[in-house]
């Protein structure tokens, strides 16, 4: 482990103290679950845009720095100041919006940003509080671009929880394709990724 990813962890475990609710999990995402949550972007053009629900430390943002094609637009969502201040040091070229993805149409007007072609989230919505998780699930509904991708994870242990069996209904109500990618075993916690398209 380089000094950066022990700063990270340390960092992200201090405010999952501080917050263990909206970060929902004691670790940032390895690379492995990083690599199966962003897939492949480059049948994206450029003028399409790529949003990130929840960057955290970057864990996953790295991944999408490493892949984003020219021209492809991307803003990160995040609720804790000091994880944006982090990531607008750590990643100059990319943008971050302080703020709740609950939000996102407003922050996405905002922002002057299209409808984007792929969101990729690291929200923890099983421990999310349900009007928030209503939120997000509606706007990610209206906002995401005809034929564009929403992914996301879930922990294996927390799968058969009744908010994360909300948060895949909900998701089913509103999305007509569904696949499921893993268990994920190399990360800490396992994880399943979950892909969702209109
Ligand atoms: C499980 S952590 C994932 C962090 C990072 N993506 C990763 O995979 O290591 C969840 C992140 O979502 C953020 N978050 C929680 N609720 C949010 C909300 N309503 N809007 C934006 N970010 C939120 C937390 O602050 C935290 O950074």
């Amino acid at each position: 482990m380089t000094d950066r990813p022990l700063r990270d962890a340390v960092h992200f475990f201090g405010r999952f103290l501080k917050s263990p609710g909206s970060v929902g999990a004691v670790l940032p995402s390895s690379r492995f679950l990083a690599r199966e949550l962003v897939g492949d972007l480059s049948s994206l053009r450029p003028g399409d845009a790529v949003v990130e629900y929840g960057p955290g430390t970057g864990a996953i943002t790295r991944r999408i720095a490493e892949v984003l094609p020219e021209g492809v637009r991307y803003l990160g969502i995040e609720l804790e100041q000091s994880f944006v201040r982090r990531l607008q040091q750590r990643f100059p070229k990319l943008g971050f919006h302080h703020g709740s993805v609950a939000d996102v149409e407003e922050i996405l007007a905002a922002e002057g940003l299209p409808r984007p072609s792929r969101i990729v989230s690291g929200l923890p919505f099983a421990s999310l509080p349900r009007a928030v998780q209503e939120a997000v699930v509606d706007g990610t509904a209206r906002t995401l671009a005809v034929g564009g991708e929403f992914r996301t994870f879930q922990y294996v242990h927390a799968w058969p929880l009744t908010t994360a069996k909300r948060f895949r209904a909900a998701m089913d109500a509103r999305f007509s394709r569904f696949t499921r990618h893993g268990p994920i075993v190399r990360n800490v916690p396992p994880a399943f990724v979950l892909v969702y398209g209109n």
